[in-house]
């Protein structure tokens, strides 16, 4: 039976320290929730990847508040231990008034954290949500909201000056009060260089092994669903007899950092 201590972020940050590599995945109702959970998952992420995977559309640009607000209620129903993170969706937090209310959905709805995506242009609201007592995490570098104005889901922070702009990016959300910073595909060799900067836990998803930890979105990671699978997913079905089985080998991978490997990365540009 996997351990029952809650995962708050008192847990995370001592994961961080001892270096225990943290499990997340993402849940959009009740009953996968409550098998992520029993397999042992640290952090569940109600993700705006529901847009792609749940509702079919070809971004999460057209997520609403009131959809997230809903699947967070839905996940929190199957969701005892892991740490329960709610994403703030597209121009949900574009002002601090505006933030502070999504915030105050989210949380109320039974999210434990918040993310929201973006570098220094969010400081602020990071700051403020933090003060109020609302952890954050961060998200850089493909940023899907982002998805119109980077052209495309693609590989970011290969040129010099973005890979100093996303250092510069990490450390300030740190700074500002950010409990936690996702980094999504991304060279590994930088993304070990912010981990190895922050004090806080970076979670990859494409952005190699030598981070704090790994999230893939769950319908990825259960082979549900037959577009182009980017590299830097593994489908944790192949071997698998159940979705239990398969949850729990994505923890195992995770955990012994055998996910994921360099061919299920992005090399640094030489
Ligand atoms: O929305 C989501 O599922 C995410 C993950 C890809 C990190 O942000």
């Amino acid at each position: 039976m996997a351990d029952q201590t809650k995962i708050t972020l008192a847990r995370l940050a001592e994961m961080k320290r001892a270096g225990t590599p943290i499990s997340m995945l993402t849940a959009y109702d009740a009953s996968m929730a409550a098998v992520f959970d029993d397999a042992g998952i640290d952090c569940i992420l109600v993700g705006d990847s529901l847009g792609n995977v749940i509702q079919g559309r070809d971004s999460t640009v057209p997520v609403t508040v009131d959809q997230m607000v809903y699947h967070v209620e839905c996940v929190r129903r199957g969701t005892r231990r892991a740490m329960l993170i709610g994403d703030m969706p597209f121009l949900s937090y574009s002002s601090e008034a505006v933030a502070i209310e999504t915030a105050r959905s989210l949380m109320q709805a039974g999210a434990e954290m918040v993310k929201l995506e973006g570098g220094i242009s969010v400081l602020d609201i990071v700051g403020r949500l933090s003060g109020l007592g609302v952890p954050v995490c961060g998200h850089l570098g493909l940023t899907p909201q982002s998805v119109h104005k980077l052209s495309g889901y693609r590989v970011q922070a290969r040129a010099p000056e973005a890979r100093k702009q996303l250092l510069e990016d990490a450390a300030a959300l740190e700074r500002a009060g950010c409990a936690m910073l996702v980094l999504e595909c991304i060279p590994r060799l930088l993304a070990a260089e912010v981990a190895a900067n922050l004090a806080i836990p970076v979670i990859g998803i494409g952005a190699g092994a030598r981070v704090d930890g790994q999230v893939l979105v769950s319908y990825d990671a259960l082979g549900i669903g037959n577009g182009r699978r980017p590299r830097f997913v593994r489908d944790f079905m192949l071997g698998s007899a159940s979705m239990n089985a398969a949850v729990h080998a994505f923890i195992e991978a995770v955990r012994n950092r055998r996910f994921p490997t360099d061919e299920e990365s992005y090399a640094d540009p030489a």
